[in-house]
């Protein structure tokens, strides 16, 4: 494992902790056997605020990313109220909440047992897990072509931390829809990246309109086979 990523992991654990501390100490008031009702109101995720608390992280200096990812972790620590405001998850795809050029927000849903290739951003990436459970599998160049070295289990109210040279592929695992909001550092939409042909590792071009197909399928491949 590179220092980079040994690092992005323990800062992930970090970060998951918080998050998990969070939802812990929210959930207090009304677990299951307490005899005290809960009377207060659910929390509710204001995506604008959200994205307003983003851009601003994103301005620290020494660690944006790490900012950044503050702010997601303590969204998704009450990920249901998350989930309430993206509304009912139906099909694969990617809905941008913020776009600029030194960030960009967006919610990604993955159908049930939905598979990407290995693909690079070459941005740094946070990602965080409001339903479901994404598995990332991490690989890395050698001169032999990417070869995987590392894997990384995404749970409900986990936040993983990617670094800019990154090489991920994605899984679902999951009969049910995956939700997560993504966080990149840069423009997502506007950078010319690269994926690996999932049999052969061949490095091919990849860009938004590539990724879109990617999705089209997934549903298309939902619609045929039914939900699971
Ligand atoms: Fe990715």
């Amino acid at each position: 494992m590179t220092d980079s990523s040994s690092s992005a992991l323990s800062r992930r654990t970090m970060i998951a902790a918080t998050a998990a501390a969070a939802s812990a100490a929210s959930l207090a008031p009304a677990t299951a056997n307490s005899a005290v009702k809960n009377t207060s109101k659910p929390r509710k995720f204001d995506i604008e605020r959200f994205v307003d608390d983003c851009v601003i992280a994103n301005r620290d200096g020494v660690d944006a990313q790490g900012a950044v990812s503050e702010v997601l972790a303590r969204a998704v620590s009450d990920n249901g109220a998350v989930l309430n405001a993206i509304g009912e998850l139906k099909e694969a795809g990617i809905t941008p909440f913020y776009r600029s050029k030194t960030l960009t927000i967006f919610s990604a849903v993955w159908t049930p047992q939905m598979n990407l290739m290995p693909h690079d951003h070459l941005m740094w990436a946070s990602i965080g897990i409001h339903t479901g459970r994404e598995d990332n599998i991490l690989w890395r160049r050698t001169s032999d072509g990417v070869k995987a070295y590392g894997a990384e289990a995404l749970f409900e109210g986990d936040v993983g931390i990617l670094p800019t040279d990154v090489i991920h592929s994605v899984t679902n695992p999951l009969e049910r829809f995956t939700g997560g909001i993504h966080i990149y550092g840069g423009d997502f939409f506007d950078t010319t990246r690269s994926q690996w042909n999932p049999e052969t590792l061949e490095e091919e071009p990849s860009d938004g309109p590539v990724i879109a197909a990617i999705f089209d399928r997934a549903n298309e491949r939902m619609r045929q086979f039914g939900a699971q």
